[in-house]
């Protein structure tokens, strides 16, 4: 059995204004997986996230994370990545580095390493403003990427993406994730990619309440391009639309 990276029992989290928006979450993942959240809008996925993160705590239930995670190694793509404007692709990645201390000399070779798994070594000097969106999306990719985390949280990473671009990226994540060994936890509002990518997919319900239903991909990796044309691919498709109109409620009165 993998290790444990992190595990969620009865987690809830309440905001003043919104009241409970995530309750009764057990979740556990295991190291080298690579899970999707999908769900409807506001159902908690960004929040559930933060909480992995522990940029955020729980209002009830507990959360354990292996002791690298714990010590802060997580790699984190926003929802919105802001690159800071002023900076290039260099510098905007070397930030984590920075703040962790680690020396200019050391970090070059890192930061260029990280800028190289998403091919944006020659984009090194470049100012976000001199980017093409899936280029900005690579830098953060790498910024996430840079410090070698235990974990990484993609938060719609790909959403604002164009669907070739979305599509190469993908492949392109896919890769390094089968290189690496990575462990990652993906929230996205497509179910294709989900299926595309992931080892598992959870499906969480409009409303407060445990995970509503889980689907393991069990298709072997490498995965190729054609996986997403086979009737494989779309029977699992069908499933996990079917289970998130049910989260949605949609199907309630059938
Ligand atoms: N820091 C916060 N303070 C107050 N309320 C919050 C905070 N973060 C999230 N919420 C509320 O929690 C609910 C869930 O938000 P969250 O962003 O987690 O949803 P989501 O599933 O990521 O949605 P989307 O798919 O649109 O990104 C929303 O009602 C939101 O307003
Ligand atoms: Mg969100």
């Amino acid at each position: 059995m993998a290790e444990t990276i992190v595990r969620l029992k009865g987690v809830g989290k309440e905001f003043a204004e919104d009241g409970l928006v995530l309750d009764g979450i057990d979740l556990a993942v295991a190291a080298g997986e690579f899970v999707s959240l999908v769900g409807p809008s506001g159902c908690g996925k960004t929040s559930l996230l933060r909480l992995v993160a522990g940029l955020e705590a729980p209002t009830r239930g507990e959360i354990r994370r292996s002791g690298e995670v714990s010590a802060g190694s997580i790699g984190y793509v926003f929802q919105d990545p802001t690159l800071m404007p002023w900076a290039d692709a260099f510098a905007n990645v070397h930030l984590p580095l920075k703040l962790k201390g680690v020396s200019r000399a050391e970090a070059e070779g890192r930061v260029m390493a990280a800028l190289e798994m998403v091919g944006m070594a020659d984009a090194h000097h470049k100012l976000p403003r001199e980017l093409s969106g899936g280029m900005r999306m690579r830098v953060s990719i790498a910024r996430a990427i840079v410090a070698a985390p235990r974990l990484l949280l993609m938060d719609e990473p790909f959403a604002a993406l164009d669907e070739i671009t979305r599509f190469r990226l993908n492949d392109d994540l896919m890769a390094l994730w089968e290189r690496h060994g990575w462990t990652v936890i993906f929230v996205t509002h497509s179910v294709y990619e989900a299926v595309y990518l992931s080892s598992r997919v959870l499906v969480m319900q409009a409303g407060p309440g445990p995970i509503a239903e889980e689907f393991a991909v069990d298709v072997a990796h490498p995965r190729q391009p054609d996986f997403r044309l086979s009737a494989d691919f779309a029977d699992r498709a069908a499933a996990i639309s079917l289970a998130l109109r049910r989260a949605m409620g949609q199907l309630a009165a059938r």
